[in-house]
């Protein structure tokens, strides 16, 4: 880790321009050990900081890596045009430290959305090298049948792809739901690939990423909450083979 003036740190966290840090710091809104600490030019050591600021608790944290489930009626882009940004959901700080959205769900799915101000995490889990695979639970409008799973499974044509595109797992959870794994993440693709086997999405929950599942993060629809080692090495390969 390294040493840093507490207005840096305060900066890199988010927490505003260095002067309107220093402001916070002067007018002795942060602590550190349950005591005022208004120092700005001795550098601190971050590993393991915590500091409050207002009374609130936060740790330093050089990147932070974050799992929102996501609730419907969010736009994951940075310029949403008809609905709130999903970075409306966290804290101010973090859009202030650049914290973006890892791939896109659309508006209107729900479910497991990664977030972080890590560039090269950002890149590695959105790049389809990567491969990720991503559980996603769809409800459909037209039952769902063997013939159904079998055509998601060897693969559909979609407009603007030259080659179809299949499941890498895919199985009926009842009549109307369907589980689907998928590695690519072409736009709206559960929903197109549902659409070119003349079915209907109706709703789309994305309910894991590798391994990593939002049931076992116990977060309520517009809840997050910050991944430790354990849960971020659920991301990377050997990944379950079935469903
Ligand atoms: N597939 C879709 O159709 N929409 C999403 O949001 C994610 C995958």
């Amino acid at each position: 880790m390294s040493k840093l003036t507490l207005d840096r740190i305060l900066h890199t966290q988010g927490f505003g321009t260095r002067k309107w840090c220093r402001e916070l710091i002067a007018t002795d809104e942060v602590t550190i050990d349950g005591v005022v600490f208004n120092d700005t030019n001795t550098p601190i050591e971050t590993g393991g900081l915590e500091f409050t600021i207002f009374g609130k608790c936060w740790t330093f944290r050089e990147h932070v890596y974050i799992a929102l489930n996501k609730p419907a009626n969010f736009e994951c882009s940075r310029k949403p045009s008809h609905h709130p940004g999903v970075l409306t959901i966290l804290p101010d700080q973090f859009t202030r430290r650049d914290v973006q959205p890892v791939g896109r769900l659309d508006h209107d799915t729900t479910g497991l959305l990664l977030m972080s101000d890590d560039g090269a995490f950002i890149h590695t889990q959105s790049s389809p090298k990567h491969h990720v695979p991503k559980i996603y639970i769809a409800t459909t409008h037209d039952p769902v049948t063997p013939d159904l799973i079998e055509l998601l499974l060897k693969g559909v044509k979609l407009h603007d792809e030259p080659a179809p595109l299949a499941a890498e797992n895919c199985r009926m959870i009842d009549t109307n739901h369907l589980e689907i794994v998928l590695k690519q993440g072409k736009y709206h693709q559960v929903k197109r690939m549902l659409a070119a086997a003349d079915n209907h999405c109706t709703a789309l929950n994305r309910s894991q990423i590798g391994n990593l599942k939002l049931d076992e993060l116990g977060l309520a629809p517009g809840e997050w909450c910050y991944l430790n080692e354990a849960q971020l090495a659920q991301l990377a390969p050997p990944f379950i083979k079935r469903i």
